[in-house]
């Protein structure tokens, strides 16, 4: 299988995410980080613990990182998530023991301990604790396999700002650091994830499994649903962060290009911009996998039965 660590903000779609991997032997989750995003940090970690314990992996190992951006005030958005970052069922306390390390500690730790090439980094919120580790400990660059992360968009522009993506807008220092670093790097933006729409039927799919794990995934993607009816009057909710592990398991049921992408600093009208060389009318040098379609029916497909197997 191949090791990841997962970066995370749950969020309900971080929290399908992380089931999803937790479902799938392809992978082997190393260790889940969290990180402020979505809600603050101490919610995202006792968000990321929950899952990690609902899912039947009480063994997996969860880790605190950053608790703001690397040089901004911290954006949340309670507004899509709820209060908890987490809305929607009832969920209980979490029981198992959140590790001691500091969540960048971990990373950097990882990197140096595990073989050069063998570890790859899941981004599913802002890329704070991912960045802080680049810049502290730049020798754990070339030890990275690639760096398949939720974020930014091109086509479908912005959802917190009219051209900024979330996780890029959180922190556009951090997604700027990662974007220079070198790194081979996958991009699963919203011009992908708007595609990964749920529906009624296949909210129901998840119901339908009659395990607890499918409840929980069903409650969460309700409560999505109904956020984006009522404040777009869309179909569906987009199932954002999934698309990242998804595409680990199954890259054949996504498409994009290698092109440039750089992360907008300075302006306060575009801050976090994913300035992405679509059309390659530039000569920068390409940086990133910037994937724009996938295969919806066969991504739920995916989700429902690897969900059924917790
Ligand atoms: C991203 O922002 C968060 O709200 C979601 O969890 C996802 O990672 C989408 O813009
Ligand atoms: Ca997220």
């Amino acid at each position: 299988p191949r090791k990841i660590i997962i970066d995370t903000d749950p969020g309900q779609d971080d929290a399908v995410a992380i089931m999803l991997a937790l479902a799938s032997p392809e992978v082997e989750v190393l260790g889940v980080v969290a990180v402020a995003g979505n809600v603050p940090l101490a919610l995202t970690t006792r968000n990321a613990l929950i899952v990690c314990e609902l899912s039947g992996k009480p063994e997996t190992r969860v880790f605190a990182g950053c608790d703001r951006p690397m040089l901004r005030p911290l954006v949340t958005a309670e507004a899509v998530h709820g209060v908890t970052g987490l809305d929607g069922p009832v969920l209980p306390e979490p029981t198992m023991a959140l590790q001691t390390q500091h969540g960048v500690d971990f990373i950097i730790e990882t990197l140096r301990r595990e073989p050069s090439q063998t570890v790859t980094l899941c981004a599913l919120g802002p890329l704070t604790n991912i960045a802080t580790a680049l810049q502290r400990a730049p020798d754990i660059i070339p030890r990275i396999q690639q760096i398949v992360l939720m974020g930014g968009a091109y086509f479908e522009l912005g959802n917190v700002t009219p051209v900024a993506e979330f996780n890029i807008y959180v922190d556009p220092q951090a997604a700027d650091i990662v974007f220079k670093s070198g790194i081979s790097i996958v991009v699963m933006p919203l011009d992908v994830t708007h595609k990964a729409l749920t529906s009624p039927q296949r909210i129901a799919a998840f119901r339908d499994l009659k395990t607890e794990p499918g409840r929980l995934v069903a409650a969460w993607t309700d409560f999505f649903e109904r956020f984006d009816k009522q404040k777009y009057g869309s179909e569906g909710a987009p199932l954002h962060d999934p698309c990242v592990i998804a595409w680990l398991i199954r890259p054949e049921l996504f498409q994009g290009r290698v092109i440039n992408v750089e992360i907008e600093t300075q302006s306060d009208l575009t801050l976090g911009m994913t300035v992405a060389d679509w059309w390659r009318v530039t000569n920068r040098p390409a940086n990133a996998l910037f994937i724009n379609a996938l295969d919806a029916d066969g991504f739920y497909a995916l989700l429902t039965e690897r969900i059924g197997r917790l």
